[in-house]
């Protein structure tokens, strides 16, 4: 028996020291690529990145014409994540990325109000992807935005998407995010997992 205990022992002490390496590793933060001219390279691999919410804002409650009628499913970059559920803080080389997603359209779905009548219930569901938008923060590479945020589109459209993008400028995103966002310019109030994050449950 002392020797199975012993054996038993062995495994905890060998689990914990990876958990310790994995938490300093996830202290690096992977930033994206840009390219020489400066333009930040579209992110890859975002869909597997962390869920934290899709907000959603339909044509039928916005008068017709809302600026973005899609879902929008939001991820974090993982390592990004990982330090702001340490820390409490977003990071320099954070990556948020926003893909848009069309509420799904048939015929099942009411042409007044764009709703549709599933097993579930009647109500929206997702149709296509149709865009996607990223911000980085990063307060050394990007010292004259505020925050060190800035913000990116790699077209607002199916797939394919652009390749790269241009930051737009500060008035176009960053002074709405900055007036508005409950959390260092990203809007946590509408992120559940992030919500989660900062209430410790
Ligand atoms: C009028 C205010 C406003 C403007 C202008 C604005 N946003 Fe946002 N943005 C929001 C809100 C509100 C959310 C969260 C909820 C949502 O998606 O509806 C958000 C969320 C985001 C997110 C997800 C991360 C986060 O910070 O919550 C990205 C990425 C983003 N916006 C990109 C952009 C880009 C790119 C532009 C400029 C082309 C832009 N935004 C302009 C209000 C704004």
């Amino acid at each position: 028996m002392i020797g199975w205990k012993s054996a038993t022992l062995g495994l905890v002490g060998a689990m914990s020291l990876a958990v310790t390496l994995t938490n300093a590793q996830e202290m690096t933060i992977t930033s994206p690529g840009y390219t020489d001219d400066g333009a930040v390279m579209a992110p890859t691999g975002y869909r597997e990145w962390v869920f934290i919410g899709t907000p959603l804002t339909p044509n039928a409650l916005n008068g017709g014409e809302a600026p973005f009628p899609e879902f929008h499913n939001v991820y974090v970059e993982p390592s990004a994540y990982a330090h702001f559920k340490n820390t409490g803080e977003w990071a320099n080389g954070t990556q948020i990325a926003k893909e848009l997603v069309l509420i799904r359209q048939g015929d099942d779905c009411d042409e007044t109000n764009g709703s549709c009548g599933e097993v579930s219930g009647q109500g929206y569901f997702q149709g296509e992807f149709a865009g996607l938008e990223l911000t980085v923060k990063d307060t050394d590479r990007f010292a004259d935005e505020p925050g060190g945020w800035v913000y990116y589109s790699f077209g607002h459209h199916a797939p394919p998407y652009a390749e790269t993008a241009e930051a737009f400028p500060t008035e176009s995103c960053n002074a709405c995010h900055e007036a508005s966002a409950d959390t260092d310019f990203v809007f946590t109030q509408f992120y559940p997992v992030l919500r989660a994050v900062q209430e410790g449950n």
